[in-house]
C-alpha cells in the first residue's frame, strides 16, 4: 500500500486565495487594509527568512505588512515599548513578535504584552486558555494548518484514536486541545513516554512534533493511519548541495503503511504562512466589529 500524498502547498495556496478575497472585501467595507505588523530583533538567519516570506505573504493577500527590525541589543523596555505602541495603534490588527528573541529579552513578558484581540500568534496565556475552555480566541498557527488538513481528509474526526509527539506551547499542546475539541480520544507522548512505538500503533491520527530526523518508524503506524509530519530537520551536514530537509517521520517507511501523510517540504510547512493570514484577517474582522461567518475560512 502506498499512501496518499496529503499536499500542504496546494491547500496553502487555496486558503491564501480565500482569505485574499475577504481582505479585500474588508478594504471595501472599511476604506482600510486589514494590518499585519512583525516584530524582529537581532539577525537571526532563520528568523529573517521567515519575517521576509510573512511580509512578502501579507502583501500579496491585499494586507497591509508593517516590518520593525530592532537591533540585537535593543532593550527589552524598548521592545516592549514598541508593543505598546502596536496595541494601540487602529491600523495594526494583528501583532506578531518573531521567536528566538535574544536572550536579554524574556520572552514571556514581552508575548504577555500584546493584546491578546491581536495576538494571531495564539501564543499569550489568554489564548491558550481561550483554547483550553472552548472560547473564540486566537489558535497558533502550526496546528491549526495541521487541524484544517486532517478536516480535510477525513471529514469528522470523531472517537478518532490521536497521539500527538511533542508538547511544547507553539504546538504539541495547542494540537491536542484542538483534537480533543474534535471529539477525538487524544494521547500526548513526549521524551519521556515509555514504548513510544506501541502508543503510536494505536493511533488513528499521528502528529509529529518532536523535532528528531526521521524518528517516527513506518512500523509504528497503524495501516490506513493519517500521518501530519511536523518535523523541519537539515540533515547531511553543511556543504552547500549535500543538505536536504526531513520531517520527524521516516517518509518512505510510513508511506508503505499509512492511508495518507504530509511530505517534507511541502506538508505542513506551507500552511503556517497561510493560517497567521487567516488569523489577521480574522483579527481585523473582529476588531472592525464585521461578522465574519464561523466557517468562512
Ligand atoms: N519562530 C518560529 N516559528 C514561529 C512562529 O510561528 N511565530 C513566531 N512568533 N515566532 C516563530
Amino acid at each position: 500500500m502506498t499512501a496518499e500524498r496529503i499536499d500542504g502547498k496546494i491547500f496553502a495556496e487555496g486558503l491564501r486565495g480565500r482569505v485574499g478575497v475577504l481582505a479585500a472585501e474588508f478594504t471595501a467595507r472599511t476604506g482600510r487594509k486589514a494590518g499585519l505588523a512583525v516584530v524582529l530583533v537581532g539577525e537571526d538567519a532563520a528568523s529573517q527568512v521567515y519575517v521576509r516570506s510573512k511580509g512578502k505573504a501579507t502583501i500579496e493577500a491585499g494586507m497591509a505588512g508593517f516590518e520593525h527590525r530592532l537591533p540585537a541589543d535593543t532593550p527589552e523596555a524598548d521592545l516592549i515599548a514598541l508593543v505598546e505602541t502596536l496595541n494601540a495603534d487602529p491600523t495594526v490588527d494583528g501583532i506578531l513578535v518573531q521567536l528566538p528573541l535574544p536572550a536579554h529579552c524574556d520572552e514571556g513578558k514581552v508575548i504577555a504584552t500584546i493584546n491578546p484581540d491581536k495576538d494571531v500568534d495564539g501564543f499569550h496565556v489568554i489564548n491558550a486558555g481561550r483554547l483550553a475552555v472552548g472560547q473564540a480566541g486566537f489558535v497558533p498557527c502550526t496546528p491549526l494548518g495541521c487541524l484544517m488538513l486532517l478536516r480535510d481528509r477525513l471529514g469528522d474526526l470523531s472517537g478518532l484514536d490521536a497521539v500527538v509527539i511533542g508538547r511544547s506551547n507553539i504546538v504539541g499542546k495547542p494540537m491536542a486541545q484542538l483534537l480533543i475539541a474534535q471529539s477525538c480520544t487524544v494521547t500526548v507522548a513526549h521524551s519521556r513516554t515509555r514504548n513510544l512505538a506501541d502508543v503510536v500503533r494505536r493511533a488513528d491520527i499521528v502528529v509529529a512534533a518532536v523535532g528528531r530526523p526521521e524518528m517516527v518508524k513506518g512500523d509504528w503506524i497503524k495501516p490506513g493511519a493519517t500521518v501530519i509530519d511536523v518535523g523541519i530537520n537539515r540533515v547531511g551536514g553543511s556543504e552547500p548541495g549535500k543538505t536536504r530537509l526531513v520531517g520527524d517521520v521516516d517518509f518512505a517507511g510510513a508511506s508503505a503503511v499509512a492511508g495518507a501523510i504530509t511530505p517534507v517540504p511541502g506538508g505542513v510547512g506551507p500552511m503556517t504562512i497561510a493560517v497567521l493570514l487567516r488569523n489577521a484577517l480574522v483579527a481585523a474582522y473582529r476588531n472592525a466589529g464585521i461578522d465574519l461567518p464561523e466557517n468562512a475560512i
